[in-house]
């Protein structure tokens, strides 16, 4: 079984306490117990209705029981901060946009709470693997923002993964709508489906999967209530995952309670220590004619500029040549897709190839290691065509720092509605 961290957080009573809906968290905290054959006695009617509040409807697997709340999680109307609806940054910066126009959710399929926790329990599922050994959760664990504490990943075979796991935080605000570090998914609804199938990651094939969940007497049920009828497709299994992964949003981290309380990103926050917002400024502006980190760390979501680009971490690409694998092309060597920095304090190593082991490490490459590569992004060569140094010192680069561990969300890390429905 591979070592899920989670399983210790999740039932702290300080997680608990930051839950929004305590009725809903109450309500799946009960410890169930339940044979093969009390399975059957799920009910479909229960699932709406909120009277039966307090019980589970677990439903046994064949080795775990899967426990869902009879009311629903809500993931299909959640409430945006008024700071994702409207640009309030200053003209000095105009890359910038509200987090609402990276919105990259396809008009055929918008989340709703039952394709959503149709999603999770696919998510979870190790059925999905060919050894029924490996789930999505195994190598995008919660308690890491969706990423994983390895560098590389272990795949279900043993084998590891060519690069480093990508958090899943806000996953729905990439404008591009394109995936993986090489952005060659074209969008999420496709993307959900390549870990399944790769051969190092999950090694499964698709209509095998297929036959297999509609073998699961879970399935059923969950693939009527969101999608009208109890068919298992792929077509189905892709649009569940996507809106599940779109669903992961980051909305109540330290950032998002003090910007409430001002006007504009740029205002010094009140909940903020002074070297907090002191390393605020130094992202957004870092004055000495140095660019805003924000200029590809993007709007509140701060999710990478569209297109993908290259930051300089080599001089030369020799063995992952990032998107130009997709597209073919020389100019796209070495350019890699930005993740969201929500989250980024949770998740190290960092980069596409995790060689980072600290944000401290991280910091001291845009200090002072930018290199010449022939795509580096324009925005990071001086006026003599050579790369920047930004030139941190000791208190600047300690300031960014805590800046960055601003954007941790310990409410989305704990909230069980994203968390393993599996036990
Ligand atoms: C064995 C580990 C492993 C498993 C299992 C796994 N992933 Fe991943 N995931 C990765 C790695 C590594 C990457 C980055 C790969 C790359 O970019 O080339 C990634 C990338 C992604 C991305 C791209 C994120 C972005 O911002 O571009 C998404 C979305 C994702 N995975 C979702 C899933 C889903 C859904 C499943 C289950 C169906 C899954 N993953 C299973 C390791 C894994
Ligand atoms: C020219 C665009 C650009 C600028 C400016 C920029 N970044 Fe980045 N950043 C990137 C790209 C691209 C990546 C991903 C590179 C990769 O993995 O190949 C990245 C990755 C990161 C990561 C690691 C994320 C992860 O999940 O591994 C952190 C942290 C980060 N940047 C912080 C900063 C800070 C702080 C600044 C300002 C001092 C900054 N960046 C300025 C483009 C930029």
């Amino acid at each position: 079984m591979v070592f899920n961290p989670l399983k210790q957080i999740r039932l702290k009573p300080l997680a608990l306490g930051l839950i929004s809906s305590m009725v809903l968290s109450a309500c799946i905290e009960i410890p169930q117990e339940m044979s093969e054959d009390t399975a059957s006695a799920n009910d479909s009617e229960n699932q709406e209705n909120s009277d039966t509040a307090g019980q589970t409807d677990p439903i046994s697997s064949s080795d775990r029981d899967l426990a869902l709340p009879n009311l629903s999680f809500n993931y299909a109307n959640i409430t945006l901060p008024e700071h994702f609806l409207v640009n309030n940054y200053p003209d000095s910066m105009p890359f910038q946009k509200a987090v609402v126009e990276y919105d990259n959710t396809p008009a055929s399929n918008p989340i709703t709470d039952a394709g959503a926790t149709l999603g999770r329990v696919l998510f979870y599922d190790t059925k999905l693997s060919a050894n029924d050994t490996t789930s999505c959760g195994s190598c995008h664990i919660q308690s890491f923002a969706f990423s994983d504490p390895e560098r590389l990943s272990r795949g279900f075979d043993g084998g590891h993964t060519r690069r480093r796991s990508i958090g899943l935080t806000n996953g729905r605000f990439y404008e591009s709508g394109k995936f993986f570090w090489d952005e060659r998914a074209g969008s999420l609804e496709e993307q959900v489906l390549l870990p399944i199938q790769d051969a190092v990651e999950m090694g499964m094939d698709l209509t095998t999967l297929v036959g297999l969940l509609s073998a699961q007497d879970y399935y059923p049920d969950l693939f009527t209530r969101a999608f009208g009828d109890s068919q298992v497709t792929r077509e189905r299994i892709a649009l569940a995952l996507a809106q599940f992964v779109r669903s992961i949003i980051s909305t109540t981290s330290p950032y998002d309670l003090g910007r409430a309380q001002v006007e504009s990103p740029l205002d010094d926050f009140p909940n903020f220590s002074n070297q907090e917002n002191q390393g605020k400024r130094i992202f957004n502006t870092p004055g000495n004619d140095l660019p805003s980190c924000a200029g590809c760390h993007q709007s509140e979501a701060f999710v990478g500029a569209n297109p993908a680009t290259n930051n300089g971490l080599d001089r030369r690409s020799t063995d992952d040549f990032g998107i130009a694998e997709s597209t073919g092309l020389e100019t796209d060597e070495g350019k890699f897709k930005t993740p969201s920095l929500r989250n980024v304090a949770l998740r190290p190593p960092f980069m596409h190839d995790g060689r980072f082991r600290d944000l401290d490490d991280v910091i001291d490459f845009y200090s002072r290691d930018i290199e010449d590569h022939d795509n580096l992004n324009p925005f990071l060569r001086d006026n003599r065509g050579q790369p920047i140094r930004y030139r941190f010192n000791r208190d600047e680069q300690r300031a960014l720092e805590a800046f960055l561990h601003t954007l941790t969300d310990t409410q989305m890390i704990n909230d069980e509605k994203y968390s393993d429905p599996f036990e």
